[in-house]
């Protein structure tokens, strides 16, 4: 420990790393002060951290899909063990009730698993469990409902058994137990499965700000085919979007849409050319994108917003991944962009979903 580690006594914490940064784990819990205790399904790790504000505020957070206090763990495997959910229910309850959380949501280890058992399992325990809490809790049914600020009791099962705690989801980083809404990528008639990556943004950043009204005026830079301009366009949006390359026929025509074919540097868009949002998701250098986006965010309507894909797809080692990561964050702030959070999205690679904003009206 060096002298500047707060002396704390360690606490358990399950944090969930993407299998495509499995390698890296190692690096990333010692980037949090922590150690890793024991590995549970494909993505999930219970660390023991001293200091748990490392969780949101160091180099290594944006490689956390979501977190947990383990508050209350049950390690067993619920296959085996007779009167499982009868038992945890009643665990839950004595130990949680009083705290008053907000909802109650439970959620699979694996939660790609093939079998259903561990889905049903945490179905039959959240019905069981809010049996025993108070009417309001049972009658939460809306996930995206719950204040991202107020604490939610969030469990996970799977085979290694039952980790349970209370934090609010801003603080987990999602909704859900574990992390954020299932988006399936195969929906039929998609243009580019990079759509589902804005659908889950847009979902994420309601943990932060509400929607942005129908009508909304976004700039999309590296737009080509246009997977995320028809989720756009989808509601409700007006799109200038940029691409060297075509995007696809399907949008041909669609009247709140405006595309330019051409490189972003060349787009020189006059002061009276305003927009609510900008979406970034060019390929290429990421120090060049983020720059692209910095010089068109004097475009920006106050309080706008920036979504910016930082692409690291040639850069596998964690140092060199974090100076990528704080380029791109000194870029913005050097530009007055005030960071709302970063995250690993499901469908992320080798690559973090940054959000900011400009400063809103005085
Ligand atoms: C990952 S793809 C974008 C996928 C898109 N978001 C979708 O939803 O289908 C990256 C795009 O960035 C574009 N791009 C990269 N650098 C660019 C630049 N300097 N100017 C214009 N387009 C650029 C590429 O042509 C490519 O189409």
């Amino acid at each position: 420990m060096d002298s500047l580690t707060p002396d704390l006594t360690p606490v358990t914490w399950l944090i969930r790393i993407s299998e495509v940064f499995a390698d890296l784990s190692g690096d990333i819990v010692k980037g949090l002060g922590g150690e890793i205790a024991k590995k549970l399904g494909s993505e999930y790790y219970l660390i023991q951290i001293r200091d748990p504000a490392a969780i949101r505020e160091s180099d290594a957070s944006c490689y956390l899909r979501w977190n947990l206090p383990v508050e209350h763990a049950w390690p067993c495997n619920p296959e085996n063990m007779e009167g499982f959910v009868e038992k945890a229910a009643q665990a839950m309850f004595r130990k949680f009730a009083d705290r008053d959380p907000q909802a109650l949501f439970i959620g699979q280890l694996d939660p790609s698993a093939p079998n259903r058992y561990y889905k049903t399992l945490a179905s039959n325990l959240r019905g069981r469990t809010l049996q025993l809490f108070s009417p309001e809790i049972a009658a939460f049914k809306d996930v995206e409902a719950q204040d991202s600020r107020r604490a939610t009791l969030f469990c996970l099962v799977g085979k290694e058994g039952l980790f349970c705690g209370m934090q609010s989801p801003r603080n987990s980083n999602g909704y859900y137990p574990g992390g954020t809404k299932f988006i399936s990528q195969n929906a039929p008639d998609t243009i580019s499965r990079a759509g589902a990556k804005i659908a889950e943004a847009l979902h994420y950043l309601r943990m932060y700000r509400p929607k942005l009204k129908k009508g909304a005026r976004w700039l999309e830079l590296g737009a080509s085919p246009g997977g995320m301009t028809a989720e756009l366009l989808d509601r409700g949006y007006k799109v200038t979007a940029i691409d060297r390359a075509p995007l696809d026929k399907r949008l041909d025509g669609k009247p709140d849409l405006a595309f330019a074919m051409m490189d972003v540097s060349a787009f020189k868009p006059n002061a009276s050319m305003t927009y609510d949002a900008i979406l970034c998701d060019m390929n290429g250098d990421a120090r060049e994108s983020i720059s692209q986006v910095v010089r068109l965010s004097k475009n920006l309507e106050q309080g706008g917003l920036v979504i910016f894909t930082l692409k690291t797809p040639r850069v596998t080692a964690f140092l060199e991944m974090n100076e990528l990561y704080q380029f791109a964050m000194d870029a913005a702030a050097a530009a007055g962009l005030g960071r709302i959070a970063s995250t690993h999205l499901t469908y992320n690679r080798h690559e973090f979903t940054l959000f900011f904003e400009s400063p809103p009206p005085v």
